[in-house]
């Protein structure tokens, strides 16, 4: 729809929904149909949701698929799928979804067969890949590679990082792998100790290849495999990821090391292309290709399933329903995996950078609250830190609770505790502990309120049976399409990020005054002045 979706009919619906909705507590809602919870679940590839403990009937979905409908969802994945330029800020398609194509697919986007470009890069990084994964490639002294150190940040370190611990199990070439993103020098002098430059290999991944933390941390890293091992090693030692190869061969990496994509891939949504060379490195070409599968698996669902079993569309409609109706201002992403500790953070800028938008995408203003702020831990370090307020605090936190089947290791039965720890929680967050079973247990009077478990908090429930390649790579899918129906219905564009370039072009104007002799002049804002110099003095 163009123009104001809170204008629409739909959105008045729901507002009149909500209000009669709001008082009913989940209780209340499993009690009068019980059949709730066998039927309010979808499923796609491997991810099955039970999204019953929600505060919605068959009703509110009802009303937000209409919703969906009157934004025009339907046209927009068709239009992302075909590569219209839907990100209009910047006048590009929006493809990530072609870097997981099959070989046989067809896509040609402004007359260039996209397909085939794909699997050219794929095929490149498979075949440098399998050289250092087989030690066929020699670091400058003749040692094979160890370890692989990929410089990047956002999109170019959070996606790789999250990934590699999420499947390092399945790391299986003695390749291990680190990320250096900060600027700070604690992150590289910290990731470069104990390693051996002769066996070091540095992966510089930045699509842009601008990028000031990056382009350092390589010039650190650069300096100190110089210093040990002399100039020439570079060619056998660097390798870059970038769309930009001018910039790459002025760096002094050879383009021949150098693997590509392309300016329809937005960083936060590009790990599963040249970006995963490192992850790529680590578990092999096939399993990555798994994980390829794992996310196209989810595309086609996403792509074809109706809106009422469509799980992006599902989780993506009854995230608004929280933000914009119940005034939830933030999102839990709770996964009971320690293997996918990253993954909030992986999440914080994929959903974040995509829909922290205030305007349209035709540059007028939202009237509704957009871009959900996600947080979160892996159970069950969570329960032991932030869950009380989850459970007992005045803010409404819509979770999202990922567990696994299959143990990764099943000793100790500890991870059956684990699951029956998510399967708890969200119990106890749905349904709570009345005044009544609390005093029934003979709690003191005075201290029955301190433990009433209100309830009526809503999760959503994905069950997956193994943490592999493929379902990872689904459950991104599922994520990054859960963006784009939020966006959709927001009617913003989630493919820029135009809010972090002020920051950046006034740290460049602010650091000369930092370090130099003079006195500190120019400054933004008198707030700011008086920092630099109390920094000044402090810093000696
Ligand atoms: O500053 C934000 C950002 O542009 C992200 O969108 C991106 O993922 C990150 O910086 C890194 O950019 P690049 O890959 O060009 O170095």
């Amino acid at each position: 729809m163009n123009g104001d979706i809170t204008q629409s009919q739909e959105w008045a619906a729901l507002g009149k929904h909500h209000e009669e909705l709001a008082g009913r507590h989940l209780r209340e809602l499993f009690a009068g149909d019980p059949g709730r919870a066998g039927r309010m679940t979808a499923d796609a590839g491997d991810l099955h949701l039970d999204y019953s403990k929600h505060r919605a009937t068959q009703e509110t979905i009802d009303l937000l698929v209409a919703l969906a409908e009157r934004a025009g969802l339907r046209d927009r994945i068709a239009a992302m799928f075909e590569g219209r330029h839907i990100n209009v800020s910047e006048d590009r398609a929006v493809l990530h979804t072609a870097l997981r194509l099959p070989r046989d697919a067809e896509l040609v986007v402004d007359g260039q067969d996209v397909v085939a470009d794909v699997h050219a890069v794929l095929d490149k990084m498979s075949a440098f890949a399998d050289r250092v994964r087989s030690k066929e490639w020699k670091g400058a002294t003749g040692r094979p590679i160890e370890t692989v150190v990929n410089i990047g940040i956002g999109g170019s370190d959070l996606g790789p990082a999250m990934a590699y611990e999420a499947l390092r199990d399945y790391a299986d070439a003695g390749v291990t792998a680190r990320f250096v993103s900060n600027i700070d020098p604690a992150d590289i002098i910290g990731n470069l100790a104990g390693l051996d430059p002769a066996t070091t290999l540095f992966v510089v991944s930045s699509k842009t290849f601008t990028t000031l933390e990056t382009l350092t941390n390589a010039r650190v890293a650069r300096r100190w495999l110089i210093d040990a091992l002399g100039a020439d090693a570079v060619a056998k030692h660097f390798v870059a990821v970038s769309t930009n190869a001018g910039k790459v061969e002025q760096f002094g990496i050879d383009t021949d090391n150098m693997f590509g994509f392309w300016d329809w891939v937005g960083g936060r949504y590009s790990y599963d292309g040249a970006i995963g060379l490192s992850l790529m490195i680590a578990i092999g070409p096939e399993r990555f290709r798994e994980m390829l599968a794992g996310f196209h698996a989810i595309d086609e669902h996403f792509r074809t399933a109706p809106f009422e079993s469509n799980m992006p569309v599902l989780m993506g409609l009854l995230g608004i329903w929280y933000a914009d109706f119940f005034g939830a201002e933030t999102h839990a992403v709770l996964p009971y995996s320690q293997r996918l500790h990253r993954f909030p953070a992986y999440l914080q800028q994929l959903t974040m950078e995509s829909n922290g938008k205030s305007v349209r995408a035709d540059g007028t203003a939202v009237t509704a609250e957009t871009g959900e702020i996600f947080w979160g831990e892996p159970g069950t370090n969570g329960q032991h830190a932030f869950y009380q307020l989850l459970h007992q605090g005045t803010r409404l936190v819509p979770a999202d609770f990922i567990g696994f089947a299959e143990p990764f290791d099943d000793r100790e039965g500890m991870h059956d505790q684990l699951t029956a720890n998510l399967l708890a929680q969200t119990s106890a967050l749905a349904f709570g502990k009345t005044a009544e079973e609390i005093a029934a247990e003979g709690t003191p009077a005075d201290i029955v309120p301190h433990k009433v478990m209100p309830g009526n908090r809503p999760t959503s429930t994905i069950l997956v049976p193994k943490l592999t390649p493929s379902t990872l790579g689904q459950l991104v899918a599922l994520y990054e399409h859960i963006v784009f129906v939020e966006g959709t219905v927001w009617g913003i564009d989630s493919f820029d990020q135009w809010g972090v370039e002020l920051g950046k072009k006034m740290a460049l104007d602010l650091a000369p005054a930092l370090i130099s002799e003079d006195p500190p002049t120019a400054f933004p804002d008198v707030s700011t002045e008086h920092l630099v110099r109390r920094y000044r003095e402090l810093r000696g």
